[in-house]
């Protein structure tokens, strides 16, 4: 990693300063449907929020364009004082890979690795080499509860487990931001709850959490909820407090 990638530091301010914001942000994909329409949305450093909606509303669109995995058709996207328009392909996938961790409902983990090798591939563009890729992956199999998971491959651990899995690749490389789409929506509530205790766990050390979900319990669960439906923002628990 090079310091050109670094965002800005922080503020040493009263209010930390947005990690990510998007102002009138739309997505109109190819053939005109308008999946999200003039979104405005400010997230602060250390924020963990729930993104609530049901199928089709728009969720996982929103979630594309903060983690910088899409461009606004119109509007703007910034991610820790980078304008996502501004930078190059290349650019935005140093500062995506630097910043910011995914998790899918899907885990989209490689059936042939093991999970140390699994969680390694999170540091694949980080200029670290093999060995302290595996070591610093071990340590991140360890923080999620599965330091003695390390050889498995996907098929021989539940979903709980392989999720688990997945969280510790998007934590590698010490991201800033965590984005999980549906993160529990392939679990039993019993590993689902796991995965969202340790999504409380990550925030409690500062990492900066946005989860989506159409589980309603869940979301209940977290500091503040943003609600989306038919493409717009029609409730944010927050919208006063970051305005
Ligand atoms: N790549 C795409 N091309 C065209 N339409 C899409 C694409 N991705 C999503 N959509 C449409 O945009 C709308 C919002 O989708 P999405 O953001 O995936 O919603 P959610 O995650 O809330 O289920 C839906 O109508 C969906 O069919
Ligand atoms: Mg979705």
């Amino acid at each position: 990693m090079t310091d050109t990638l670094r965002g800005p530091r922080p503020d040493t301010g009263p209010m930390p300063p947005p990690v990510i914001r998007l102002k009138a942000a739309s997505k109109v994909y190819p053939g005109g449907l308008t999946a999200l329409d003039g979104a405005d949305l400010s997230i602060r450093q250390g924020e963990l929020l729930a993104i609530v909606g049901p199928s089709g509303s728009g969720k996982s669109t929103l979630l594309n364009l903060m983690g910088t995995l899409d461009r606004p058709s119109s509007g703007s996207v910034e991610v820790l004082g980078h304008d996502v328009a501004k930078l190059s392909d290349r650019r935005l996938s140093a500062v995506r890979a630097r910043w910011i961790g995914f998790v899918f409902q899907q885990f989209f983990l490689s059936p042939h690795l093991t999970a140390i090798d699994n969680v390694a591939t999170g540091l694949l563009y980080h200029g670290v080499g093999p060995s302290r890729r595996r070591r610093r992956a071990a340590e991140a199999l360890e923080q999620v509860g599965l330091g003695h998971r390390l050889g498995h491959r996907p098929h021989e651990m539940s979903g709980g487990e392989r999720q688990r899995t997945a969280i510790a690749r998007a934590l590698v490389a010490g991201p800033q931001i965590v984005l999980a789409d549906e993160p529990t929506g392939a679990l039993d509530s019993v590993s689902g709850a796991a995965v969202v205790q340790l999504l409380h766990d990550l925030n409690a050390q500062g990492t900066t959490i946005a989860v989506i979900t159409h589980d309603a319990q869940l979301a209940d669960t977290l500091p503040r909820r943003v609600r989306i439906l038919d493409g717009r923002i029609r409730e944010d628990t927050a919208a006063k407090a970051v305005a």
